[in-house]
């Protein structure tokens, strides 16, 4: 019933944090990172392998000689802009990675899959909420590149291949509340992350991408979950396979939103404050507003969010960004 784990990009922001949860739960996990984004120092329990997920004779060894039952697949190029300037990356390390591991899995018998897909499937929902039958129309290549690999898994547990668990993850944020690990990727893109930086570094530049949204505010509006709170999910998911759950998509955030001048007032508030701000035109790729239907995750997985309040979340990454900017 409760095999070992194996973690791909599990030294990486929310792997990480999946990965201590698994541990605190008392489960046997081996991570796969090849570091490109990850750090060895955020595995905070089991074995870290270097090591890439597409290398279909590292992961096939992986596979048998620790015995894994189940995978929880987080590796991934994640930033939207970036994959509408560099498309093939992210067919390349999330699609093309996503089938070799589908392939080392199919042939050694992995029973459970659980995958970090993302709402960027969605594209530009017509209603308010995004829910799960929600048509998938991603508007840029990184969220094709996720819905490809969600086909993948459907084609192949349709043939025999592990139970799988879908989670469509909306905006992560946050970081661990004792403050041992968090998001450390020195370029990272994420609104609530710059936003920090900006209110410790005076030289740091922050700009609002687009005002003119049709949203109540004209800026950008995302559903942010506590990082913590997704790490739980995780658990949760991997418990309704090993009991014999069917296979899944569940939406991951909390049924509402922030404007993304909301979330800067939140973060001058936590500071204690101000910045400047520049406002700059729309980013490629970006839809106005991406809000969760949660209804499904809470009925089937039983899961309810323990955490939900930004000014809480945006404390725990400023925290975060206080530790790395002291730490240079
Ligand atoms: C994030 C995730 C993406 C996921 C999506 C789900 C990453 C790097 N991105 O993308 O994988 O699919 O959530 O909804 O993990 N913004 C600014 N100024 C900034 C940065 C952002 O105005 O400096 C705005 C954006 O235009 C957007 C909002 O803030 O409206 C959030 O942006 P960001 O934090 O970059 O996340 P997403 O692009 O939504």
């Amino acid at each position: 019933m409760s095999g070992t784990v194996l973690v791909t990009g599990g030294a990486g922001y929310i792997g990480s944090h999946v990965v201590k949860q698994l541990g605190e739960a008392g489960r046997k996990v081996v991570i796969l990172d090849n570091l490109s984004k990850g750090f060895r120092n955020a595995v905070l329990h089991g074995e870290l392998i270097v090591g890439d997920a597409a290398d279909i004779e590292l992961v096939s060894n992986i596979l048998t000689t620790a015995n894994i039952d189940a995978v929880m697949h987080l590796a991934a190029h994640t930033v939207v802009p970036e994959s509408v300037a560099d498309p093939m990356k992210y067919y390349g390390n999330n699609t093309c990675t996503t089938r070799n591991l589908l392939t080392c899995c199919q042939r050694t018998g992995v029973k459970h899959f659980i995958f970090s897909s993302t709402a960027a499937v969605y594209g530009m929902p017509d209603g308010p909420v995004a829910t799960e039958d929600t048509p998938t129309l991603p508007i840029n290549p990184y969220g094709r590149s996720k819905l490809m690999s969600e086909y993948m898994l459907g084609d192949l547990a349709n043939a025999g291949g592990p139970s799988f668990v879908i989670l469509r993850y909306f905006n992560v944020a946050g970081c661990d509340p004792r403050g041992r690990i968090g998001q450390s990727t020195p370029d990272a893109t994420l609104l609530i992350k710059v936003a920090c930086k900006a209110a410790l570094d005076p030289a740091a530049s922050l700009a609002i991408f687009g005002t003119d949204y049709p949203t109540p505010d004209g800026t950008g509006v995302r559903n942010y979950i506590y990082v913590e709170d997704l790490a739980h999910v995780h658990l949760k998911a991997l418990g309704y396979l090993e009991h014999g759950g069917e296979s899944r998509i569940f939406n991951c955030g909390y049924g509402h939103g922030y404007s993304v001048r909301e979330v800067l007032d939140m973060v001058a508030k936590v500071a204690g404050t101000t910045f400047s701000v520049r406002e700059e035109s729309r980013r490629p790729g970006d839809p106005p507003s991406l809000v969760a239907g949660t209804d499904r995750i809470r009925a089937e997985l039983d899961w309810e969010p323990r955490y939900d309040d930004l000014e809480m979340i945006v404390r725990t990454a400023l925290n975060w960004e206080r530790h790395l900017f002291g730490n240079g």
